[in-house]
């Protein structure tokens, strides 16, 4: 072994004995007749002592170290005379007899420090030491406790981990696929997983009752903080449960990791309907860290004359406690952000509930001040609160008012990292309309199935029926959904019917799955956590980016292997592939 110890374990207890310790310089500073060598390892730092007077030779070289060389290093522990608290190893120090340079290292492109000077850009194109950073080892550190943590869970539940194929086959449902040209299939490609998604059903059809798996997906979407090209998913499935079952044991999952990762005992989930969530959050993923819910007005607002609020389909206002104290230049940024292309809302309209008692609205015209306090009323408003109001197309205006409600939550300091407030959402529509192909789409994915006592309206109003599916969020974050499955091949022909699919279609892309629906194929249901995201949240992370090993950029570029690349026409021409330019 080149070492005895690691860099973040010796104490006072070890002074007098002799160590071998390995790692990377950190730095190292020079002060006369000492030269003092802070060596890093990932389990922390220890000061290393190289005396002029004691050993020339031993700190002349020393003093040539530069920063992250590797080095193994041979001294006797001692008990430091200026002691660190700040440091777990802070109380010792290695007098050196003797080191040895393992390699020698280049001056690092950006500091390796906590606060580093290096840009983002800078740190993927070096990943490998942008890891060696705190922050990202933490980072990298819980994701490990929290994939153990789950596997030793859900083995204890009696499921198993099986692997599902990476390539698969295409299919128009969902994101865009990435897909794999075939060598020896030519002009015949593979797909990336989205999800294991079939795998797990003729898994469940095959018998094996709980299966579950930490595993690679891939989506071709544009990306955001909380969205990668390639992702995991804690992937499950059951047999021969109903939604209660599924709901339980995947709450006790979230508890258990909690408790284990985050030592935190949290009470039983709430659960909320996709309507109510609409209605009260203006989202299917609502922060409940704090209320500040939405209250729908058209009743008190239509028929006074003003034509925004009488035209439009919803009415709906939020209180921001505490706010009437805005100034114009705030009420008037807050009415261009209302504005912005991503918001989309046509303005805003406000009412200050005085400290004074009296009441001042931007609507003054229109509305007599027991108007105005009626809807006030509405929300509770105390003196002092600020009630703002959104008016426009139902859905669009309800998701706007969300992002007011959260941009509400942000300034006002609502949403504390550190404190964890998860739920359900339950009872969502089976299907979307889209209005641009005129079809219906389905909200989960084509294998969810309606609620029993929807089923007979899938002909008459497919938009009205519900689906049998289920989310959790956590502060906001849309953590994981699932649904029990559709297990028959009748109303799995009919659901691919409804969403526009021909026979042929259906029997060309999801044949398998029918046929094995024909054979046996037990109820079954399940669900799939987005893992990165999941770790993130209970890191207190902003982007799932820091909480991968070598993520991908917003445009989806690896920087450091610099991928994707072009390839050989040596290859292309093995793949039967020309490009078009
Ligand atoms: P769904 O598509 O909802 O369901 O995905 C499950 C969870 O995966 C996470 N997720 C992502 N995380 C990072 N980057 C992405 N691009 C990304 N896309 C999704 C989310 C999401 O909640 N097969 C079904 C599950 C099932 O029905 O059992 C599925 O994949 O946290």
């Amino acid at each position: 072994m080149l070492r005895t110890h690691t860099c973040g374990e010796l104490t006072i207890q070890n002074a007098g004995q002799e160590v071998n310790l390995c790692g990377w310089v950190q730095r190292s500073r020079d002060m006369g007749g000492l030269t003092f060598v802070d060596l890093r390892d990932r389990y922390g730092i220890t000061q290393l002592v190289f005396n002029m007077e004691v050993n020339p030779v031993l700190c002349l070289e020393a003093r040539k170290l530069g920063r992250e060389f590797v080095i193994s290093a041979k001294g006797l522990v001692a008990e430091r005379s200026n002691k660190n608290p700040k440091l777990p190893t802070g109380e010792i120090e290695i007098n050196m007899t003797s080191f040895e340079i393992l390699n020698a290292s280049k001056i690092p492109p950006f500091t390796i420090e906590d606060n580093t000077d290096g840009g983002e850009e800078l740190r993927m194109k070096y990943r490998y030491l942008d890891l060696r950073r705190n922050i990202n080892r933490k980072n990298l550190e819980l994701r490990h406790k929290m994939a153990i943590a789950t596997r030793n869970y859900m083995n204890d539940q009696g499921f198993i981990e099986i692997e599902t194929p990476v390539l698969i086959k295409s299919t128009p449902e969902g994101a865009r696929d990435f897909v794999v040209p075939s060598r020896m299939n030519p002009n015949q490609f593979y797909a990336l997983p989205q999800s294991p998604q079939t795998f797990k059903q003729l898994l469940m059809i095959a018998g094996f009752d709980r299966y579950f798996q930490l595993v690679k997906c891939f989506r071709d979407e544009d990306l955001r903080a909380d969205r990668q090209p390639e992702f995991t998913q804690i992937d499950c499935e059951m047999s021969f449960i109903t939604q209660e079952d599924i709901l339980n044991t995947f709450e006790n999952l979230a508890k258990h990791l909690f408790k284990v990762v985050k030592d935190l005992e949290i009470g039983n989930f709430p659960r909320i309907s996709y309507d109510l969530a609409m209605q009260e959050y203006g989202s299917d993923k609502p922060d409940i860290r704090f209320g500040m819910k939405l209250f729908e007005l058209n009743d008190l607002v239509k028929g006074k004359g003003f034509k925004v609020f009488d035209e439009a389909g919803l009415v709906v206002g939020l209180n921001a406690e505490g706010c009437a104290e805005y100034t114009r230049k705030q009420l008037d940024d807050l009415t261009e952000w209302v504005k912005r292309p991503q918001i989309g809302a046509s303005g805003l309209v406000y009412i200050r509930c005085n400290m004074d008692g009296t009441v001042k609205s931007s609507v003054d015209k229109f509305y007599s001040s027991s108007d105005l306090t009626s809807i006030l009323e509405t929300f509770n408003a105390k003196p002092g609160d600020l009630v703002l109001v959104l008016a426009g197309k139902k859905e669009s205006t309800q998701k706007a008012a969300g992002e007011l409600r959260l941009e509400m939550g942000r300034r006002l300091g609502l949403m504390d990292p550190a404190v964890f407030k998860p739920l359900w959402v339950i009872n969502f529509p089976l299907l979307e309309f889209d209005e641009e192909t005129n079809r219906y789409y389905a909200k989960h994915h084509p294998f969810t199935s309606p609620v029993p006592e929807d089923i007979q309206l899938l002909e008459s109003n497919p938009g009205a029926v519900r689906a049998n599916a289920y989310d959790l969020v956590i502060n906001g974050v849309e953590i994981g959904g699932g649904s029990i499955r559709i297990h028959n091949k009748e109303l799995q022909k009919k659901m691919f019917q409804i969403l526009s699919f021909t026979e042929e279609d259906a029997q060309e892309q999801f044949g398998f799955l029918m046929t094995a629906f024909e054979y046996g194929a037990p109820p079954h249901g399940g669900i799939a956590f987005g893992f990165d995201r999941w770790c993130t949240i209970f890191g207190g992370g902003e982007s799932i980016r820091d909480f991968m090993a070598f993520p991908k950029n917003n445009s989806g570029r690896d920087v450091m292997i610099d991928t994707p690349a072009k390839i050989s026409t040596v290859q292309l021409k093995e793949l039967n592939i020309k490009l078009v330019n």
